[in-house]
């Protein structure tokens, strides 16, 4: 990442404001942020990392970036790393967000899955940048509507994210009545209840739902414990902030994750690129699937 070419404010500060934040201070953000999370932090963000870390400064009593940096950088800080990452990604998701996925989900790919469970095989998705859990929670949705017997089938869903926040709030499975408007009127019914405890606009997810979802922390770029295979992978809007190099390691790492015929769904403004597009073939919008023999 280069340097900028300038400081804007007071001091050598890029930023004007209570905190010092040198050119420095955000190249060593940027780094740390790539060597833990894979996230390219795009130069002329520095207006918005302030606005993120500045909080953080404050609750820990700092007078600069500099000291935050030196913080953060200590290998003993886990958590202030971590919740660095998560002030700095974002979250952004929607209940059946990029709506052909789940069409093609529900049309081409869970019927014969859906005959393979019911004579006694498995069937396997992951849903591998949850979020809060509203991308797994619509791909539940979509299995139960095709196969209503899922919880006593061999039918499970992996939601993994790096951040912990978010892992905490797929598992609570309570959304605002805003964050369930995507979901058609009838399946809303059917999936979601009022919570027993707390008031207002909330809405749990069904206890059914709950129980095909499991939530786990996972970085994209460290280690994958799993052993099992998928049949679906679903990687939607994640890789798009991770330097090409790193996107291409992921696509080619989802290859072996998936059983033959398995099918990758992937964001809207992202590519299966390099060595992958080998292994993988186009069969939708932003839809792929091994190519055979794979
Ligand atoms: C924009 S959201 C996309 C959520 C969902 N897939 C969707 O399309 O609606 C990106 C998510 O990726 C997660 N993330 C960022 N870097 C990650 C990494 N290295 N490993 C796993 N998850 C990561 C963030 O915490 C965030 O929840």
């Amino acid at each position: 990442m280069s340097s900028f070419p300038e400081s804007r404010g007071k001091n050598g500060s890029l930023v004007e404001g209570e905190f010092l934040f040198t050119n420095e201070d955000f190249q060593q953000i940027a780094q740390i942020l790539h060597a833990h999370a894979g996230i390219a932090l795009a130069e002329g963000k520095a207006a918005l990392v302030y606005s993120r870390l500045a909080k953080r400064l404050r609750s820990l009593g700092l007078r600069s970036f500099r000291e935050y940096c030196a913080l953060v950088e200590d290998s003993n800080e886990v958590d202030e790393r971590q919740a660095m990452m998560a002030a700095l990604t974002t979250n952004v998701t929607r209940y059946f967000r990029e709506p052909h996925h789940f069409d093609h989900l529900r049309d081409v790919v869970l019927p014969p899955l859906v005959d393979r469970a019911r004579k006694g095989g498995k069937i396997r998705l992951w849903s591998a940048a949850c979020s809060n859990g509203q991308e797994p929670y619509s791909m539940a949705i979509t299995v139960l509507a095709a196969l209503p017997e899922a919880a006593n089938l061999d039918v499970k869903i992996l939601a993994t994210d790096i951040d912990p926040n978010m892992v905490a709030e797929g598992r609570a499975g309570i959304y605002r009545e805003e964050a369930i408007a995507p979901v058609p009127v009838d399946l809303r019914r059917r999936w979601f209840k009022k919570p027993a405890t707390g008031t207002g606009d909330r809405w749990e997810v069904a206890d059914e739902l709950r129980a095909l979802v499991a939530f786990r922390e996972l970085n994209l770029i460290g280690d994958w414990p799993m052993k099992g295979k998928f049949d679906v992978i679903f990687c939607r809007n994640v890789v798009i902030y991770f330097d090409e190099p790193t996107q291409e390691r992921i696509w080619s790492r989802f290859a072996p994750m998936l059983n033959p015929g398995g099918t990758l769904y992937i964001g809207h403004s992202e590519r299966v690129t390099g060595p992958a597009t080998q292994i993988f073939e186009t069969t939708g919008l932003t839809t792929y699937a091994l190519r055979s023999g794979r």
